[in-house]
């Protein structure tokens, strides 16, 4: 068998530092553990230090490096979050760009590339994820690696009239036509990469999700990332016997209805569009008074970057004005937490909520919607609302899809949702408990894998044939070429 060798920014190393790779970790955890390789990405660590840092963890062996300050900032923080983030989200208002970041991010994905390219060995799948590393496929071809490789975008890709605001985004398309294998969340995100590289690259869509570009064959390909949904539902059942979701239980006295939020604090979640939605359903229902109760957990994330720093300010502004509008001296309305909560814990939150709301202004997938529907008890589920932006509606059309944009339609929503009778909350979670059921994370990940394998199998991998260089960009002539 191949070895899988995967590249992300995030790497959930036992000893890496930070926040841990999220739906990224969820999504891969159990196709390495199952079928063993190297996951190779950043420390989560700031340091001046070049190496690289293995360890190993069952079948999986780890290899990290660490970010200089001025690499975290301009890598991660400015064009990864403060560009690419929202470029690739269609929310170009919050976007900044500066050449000089877009060089650094060039430089980390070539640095990452040489402290990979010892590592590898012939026989190897090679599998990038993410936004933060859109240069890797041609920097390896840059370094001579013939292996296959595979590309996975977990976020959305926008039309190519919002790509065109980042003047890079050409280049980066070209880097990432440098694989044998793309693949994106939806058939809108893997269509508008197909427009963007027919503009850019001048290709050729082919039959079957295929791109002809420069006389090469580039497969273009629609995962949806999935949970391990029996998992999760075993989970969220244990969790809602255990203290600490009896004691949420406790706190919601007289039997009031609990409406669960779970997001990363992140301009993309669109929680201060859901707080409107939240409000104006207290100023238009007086009759919810007390009878319900909002949890928002709102994970801070990327603290650095300024947008995240001015959504934080004015996400608590907002839940405090809620707040002191609407309570009573027995009654608060929303309760907003600033932090990570333990995956267990969440389950039985949300095997508790009635309402799950999942209302991002724009989002690549969104596990916390699969995860809401697997934690709920079929007997008495609760209602997933959920954004018509979220990659997630597709699969899960069953749910209320609302625009979050429209704070009526969410009221709307939150009210059909608290009043929605048992049959019917039993036949649309039944619908889409059928849409997620028999997928799982590790299922997503071979497929990925199996398909970048058939993408390749007719590409001679060990002819030494030289990449084409308008592909590959300037570096095609590396010394220490490598053919795996
Ligand atoms: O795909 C989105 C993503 O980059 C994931 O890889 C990760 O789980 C999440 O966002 C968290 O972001 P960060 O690594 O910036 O904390």
């Amino acid at each position: 068998m191949n070895r899988l060798v995967v590249i992300s920014n995030r790497v959930p190393a036992p000893s890496a530092a930070g926040a841990q790779a999220g739906g990224l970790a969820v999504a891969l955890e159990a196709l390495m553990q199952q079928r063993g390789g190297l996951w190779f990405g950043w420390s989560g660590r700031i340091s001046p230090a070049a190496g690289v840092r293995m360890m190993e963890d069952g079948a999986v062996r780890f290899a990290t490096v660490d970010l200089t300050a001025d690499e975290h900032d301009r890598y991660y923080n400015e064009f990864s979050n403060g560009t690419l983030w929202p470029l690739l989200h269609s929310m170009p208002e919050l976007m900044s760009f500066d050449r000089r970041n877009a060089q650094a991010y060039r430089a980390v994905n070539e640095r990452f590339a040489d402290s990979l390219l010892p590592l590898l060995r012939p026989g190897d799948v090679i599998w990038v994820h993410d936004y933060h590393l859109l240069a890797m496929p041609a920097a390896l071809r840059a370094r001579g690696v013939v292996a296959p490789v595979g590309f996975f975008l977990h976020i959305p890709f926008p039309s190519p009239d919002i790509l065109a605001s980042v003047p890079e985004s050409a280049a980066l398309v070209r880097d990432l036509l440098a694989s044998d294998l793309l693949g994106f969340q939806t058939e809108n995100d893997a269509d508008n990469f197909a427009e963007a590289a027919v503009r850019i690259a001048g290709a050729e869509r082919g039959p079957n999700g295929w791109l002809l570009v420069d006389g090469r064959r580039v497969r273009l390909g629609v995962f949806p990332v999935e949970i391990e949904p029996q998992e999760f539902a075993a989970a969220a059942e244990d969790s809602w016997y255990a203290a600490t979701t009896e004691r949420l239980r406790r706190s919601l006295h007289h039997g009031q209805l609990l409406i669960l939020g779970v997001d990363r604090m992140d301009p993309t979640k669109g929680l201060l569009q859901r707080l409107a939605g939240y409000r104006r359903l207290l100023e238009t229902r007086e009759q919810w008074s007390r009878r319900i109760t909002f949890l928002q957990i709102a994970a801070e994330s990327r603290k650095d970057v300024p947008a995240y720093q001015d959504l934080r300010e004015a996400i608590e502004r907002e839940a405090g004005n809620i707040n002191s509008l609407f309570a009573e001296a027995d009654w608060t309305p929303l309760r907003l937490i600033a932090r990570a909560g333990a995956r267990s814990t969440i389950a039985g939150y949300m095997r508790e909520a009635r309402v799950g709301l999942v209302t991002p202004l724009r989002d690549g997938m969104n596990l916390v919607a699969k995860e809401y529907i697997a934690a709920q008890d079929p007997q008495d589920p609760g209602v997933l609302i959920l954004s018509r932006f979220a990659g997630a509606a597709v699969q899960l059309g069953s749910a209320l899809i609302v625009n979050p944009y429209d704070p009526d339609e969410m009221a709307d929503a939150l009210d059909a949702a608290l009043t929605m009778g048992l049959p019917e909350r039993q036949a649309r979670w039944r619908e889409a408990w059928d849409a997620i059921k028999d997928a799982s994370a590790l299922g997503w990940g071979r497929s990925f894998v199996a398909a970048l394998l058939r993408a390749t199998a007719k590409r001679p991998l060990h002819s030494g044939a030289e990449p084409a260089p308008s592909l590959y960009g300037a570096r095609g002539e590396t010394g220490g070429m490598r053919l795996l």
